[in-house]
């Protein structure tokens, strides 16, 4: 159904996005690094979980986002899920798949019920080359790549005690079954964790195949929420579809949320739908806020509306009374947008989306 609020796994319920969907398949048949990368809200989760269920490949699926600093022992946690996936989703391959991971004296599988369980203490660096060299002998004997996924692959940055970076460039560069895909904001994944605009990093100047995700258009807008509404037997008139088109500037995460409002919850007008998007949005940049420097709430507050540096920075400046070095406000926005929260078009900044910008007047 596509007003499920979940991220889509089936090619069923993933609206348009077809040519998308072909390019990350493609991607992981073909290359060794594939990123999906867009703003906050726009199918980038969805694409990824379809492209692996569509591809037929084995996959481990990582979501690491930890709520604070990741202990080894959570690291371990997300990998053994991972794994454990990888074990269900099988079918038919996991006595293969057990046999070359239980090669790893750190995996331990046991049978009923099936589970695996990781030493975090052997679980270095070598630790992991080991993990991948065993999961690319693996796709060495079926014929066919195995994927790792990370989801918002930046969230691994907060483990400093393994380089994630050198083990992609030895994974790129010697095995050839093993295939990452990654979804995040740009400055996230690009620059924050895969590094590879950086001349110094080990995956500088490797080919990467990028897939974005976008805003629909008014049109595919109209068409996403008349089908969704239709797989409820409702049909609104057309005046409100328009109403909520024009408010949702084609994010297709809001256009998710709000069909649902209406269609699942019941609720009646937009402006009450509206309301409790615009709630949630602030839940979230609240939680964006906690803990971070007080400049962040002068920055979202002014991004409601597009600015350019000379204007932000001033604008800091007045705020605090003193002068702020061009370094500071380009960390200041480079989180920002490494979150999706904000995005810089044609050299000017603003907040990524409408309910975004109406959340952060609440602030
Ligand atoms: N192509 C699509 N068809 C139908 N629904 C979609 C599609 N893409 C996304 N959605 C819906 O939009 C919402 C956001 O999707 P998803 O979580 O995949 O986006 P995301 O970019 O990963 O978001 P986040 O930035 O929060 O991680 C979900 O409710 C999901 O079901
Ligand atoms: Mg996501």
């Amino acid at each position: 159904m596509l007003f499920d609020l979940e991220p889509k796994s089936t090619k069923a319920d993933l609206f348009d996005f077809e040519m998308e969907l072909n390019s990350v398949i493609n991607g992981i048949t073909n290359e060794r690094i594939i990123v999906i990368r867009g703003l906050r809200r726009t199918g980038k989760t969805s694409l990824m979980r379809v492209a692996l269920n569509e591809s037929g490949y084995p996959y481990i699926y990582l979501d690491p986002r930890f709520p604070t600093r990741p202990t080894q022992s959570d690291f371990a946690k997300l990998l053994e899920r991972g794994i454990r996936n990888l074990l269900k989703s099988s079918g038919s391959l996991i006595d293969r798949i057990k046999e070359a991971l239980s090669e790893i004296d750190w995996v331990r599988f046991t049978i009923a019920p099936l589970s695996v369980e990781l030493k975090p203490n052997k679980m270095r660096r070598i630790g992991i080359t080991e993990l991948l060299d065993s999961i690319n002998d693996l796709g060495s004997e079926l014929g066919m790549p195995i994927v790792i996924a990370i989801d918002e692959a930046q969230e691994l940055s907060k483990i400093t005690w393994i380089n994630f970076n050198a083990l992609l460039a030895y994974a790129y560069d010697n095995l050839k079954y093993v295939r990452f895909l990654l979804t995040g904001s740009e400055v996230g994944v690009l620059d924050r964790f895969l590094k590879v605009r950086n001349p110094q990093a080990p995956l500088f100047g490797r080919y990467i195949r990028f897939i974005n995700t976008r805003r629909l258009s008014p049109d595919e807008s109209m068409e996403f929420l008349k089908r969704g509404f239709e797989q409820y037997g409702i049909k609104p008139n057309d005046e409100l579809l328009m109403l909520i088109v024009n408010e949702l500037d084609g994010v297709i995460g809001w256009l998710t949320y709000i069909g649902h409002q209406l269609a699942v919850e019941g609720k009646r007008s937009l402006d009450e739908v509206l309301e409790s998007a615009i709630e949630l949005a602030l839940g979230e940049l609240r939680n964006f806020l906690t803990g971070r420097s007080a400049r962040y709430r002068i920055l979202i507050k002014q991004l409601t509306v597009k600015r350019n540096w000379r204007e932000l920075k001033s604008l800091i400046e007045s705020a605090e009374g003193k002068a702020l070095n061009d370094k500071s406000l380009y960390v200041l926005l480079k989180e920002l947008m490494d979150h999706g929260i904000v995005e810089k078009v044609n050299n000017e900044y603003v907040l990524s989306d409408p309910i975004l910008r109406r959340a952060a007047l609440r602030l």
